[in-house]
């Protein structure tokens, strides 16, 4: 369908190879490097091979004007997926249509359909300056110098980047290069994004105001289709019309930020901070009351969601104030989409 993102089915595994030296008493690094060659040739290397799987039947579809956002954590297969719809990596099975076009079989058409802006910083020559830069990317989506200049110009105004369009991008800032990355996939005027950890750099003033431009202008002016990959729950709660949770290629839960929180029928959550581990015992009693979870970080955290009836939180209040633990902290609050996702992997979505 015209300006929707469709992914059918679709399954992704990495397989990388290892290599190590099959002999423990060579230690690699006191091995010259000619000698190293030599037990190479002779085949003295183990290579082995690891298989990774990134994505595990994945659908999902973004509606015309909507915007989805797939939140989850490290290696979850945000970047896979993104690589996947924008042409870049063939999945192993499945089907994505990108505003109605096969990504296999259309590939030149999809990707003329979408921009991509990914949080790595390798989408721009560091040698050239944004606005040759943007000049060069929109000569290969076929724009005339002038049609370029007069794109590049207006976003830069916008992104408040002006005074930095004749330095070498080099020299900018890593918020300033992922603005300019992100202009990068304007300049076409796709219908349809794939923002892969677009604020990445962007300070909170920086990200703030990103996000009211994606909204405002990008979804509700321009109607593009919009399809955000993130690790950090704000960003999938302020922009995201729906959100799918993943982990390790899994999809896990799906609907409106307050529809995933609702579907974990926890309405408080009691953190517990500590500078020692928790004693099992304690952590025991206190399962008996809803699902913990332990941290250990510089903190050891405690998080137990449990039903919102004051004698709940009041007994466990009490379990505490009763273990002699030495607890620096106790906090009592809402679930947010963090705690969802803890709820249903038993892990959170790493550091924000
Ligand atoms: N080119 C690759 N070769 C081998 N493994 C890969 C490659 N790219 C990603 N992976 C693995 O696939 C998994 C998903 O990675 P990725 O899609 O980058 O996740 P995310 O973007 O959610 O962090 C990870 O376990 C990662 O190590
Ligand atoms: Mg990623």
């Amino acid at each position: 369908m015209q300006n929707t993102i469709e992914v059918e089915h679709v399954s992704k595994t990495y397989t990388s190879t290892k290599r190590k030296l099959r002999h423990k008493s060579f230690s690699e690094d006191k091995i010259e490097k000619n000698v190293c060659i030599n037990i190479t040739r002779k085949g003295l290397l183990n290579i082995k091979r690891k298989e990774t799987k990134a994505l595990n039947d994945v659908s999902l579809v973004v509606k015309q004007g909507n915007i989805l956002g797939l939140l989850g954590p490290n290696g979850a297969g945000k970047t896979t997926l993104a690589k996947i719809v924008s042409t870049l990596v063939l999945p192993d099975s499945g089907t994505v249509r990108v505003n109605g076009y096969d990504v296999e079989k259309e590939t030149t058409m999809a990707r003329f359909s979408l921009g991509l802006v990914t949080g790595g910083e390798r989408s721009l020559y560091w040698k050239l300056t944004p606005l040759q830069n943007l000049r060069f990317f929109g000569s290969l989506y076929g724009l005339s110098r002038s049609e370029s200049e007069a794109r590049a110009n207006e976003y830069l105004k916008i992104f408040g980047l002006m005074e930095k369009k004749d330095e070498l991008v080099q020299g900018l800032s890593t918020g300033q290069k992922m603005k300019v990355a992100f202009i990068r996939s304007l300049m076409h005027d796709p219908q349809l994004l794939i923002l892969d950890e677009y604020n990445r750099g962007l300070d909170p003033n920086a990200s703030r105001q990103l996000r009211e431009y994606i909204k405002k202008v990008l979804q509700k002016e321009e109607k593009k289709t919009i399809l955000v990959m993130t690790h950090s729950m704000n960003v999938a709660e302020d922009l995201c019309d729906n959100i799918i949770l993943i982990d390790k290629g899994d999809i896990i839960a799906e609907g409106t930020s307050e529809m995933l929180i609702q579907s974990i029928n926890k309405d408080r959550i009691i953190e517990v901070d500590s500078k020692h581990p928790f004693n099992q015992n304690l952590v025991s009693k206190l399962g008996n009351y809803g699902k913990t979870i332990l941290e250990n970080g510089d903190i050891n955290r405690l998080k137990l969601h449990i039903n919102k009836d004051t004698q709940t939180t009041f007994d466990i209040l009490q379990i505490l104030n009763q273990s002699n633990h030495d607890i620096n902290n106790i906090n009592i609050k809402n679930p947010d989409l963090e705690d969802v996702f803890i709820e249903y992997t038993g892990h959170g979505l790493g550091s924000d």
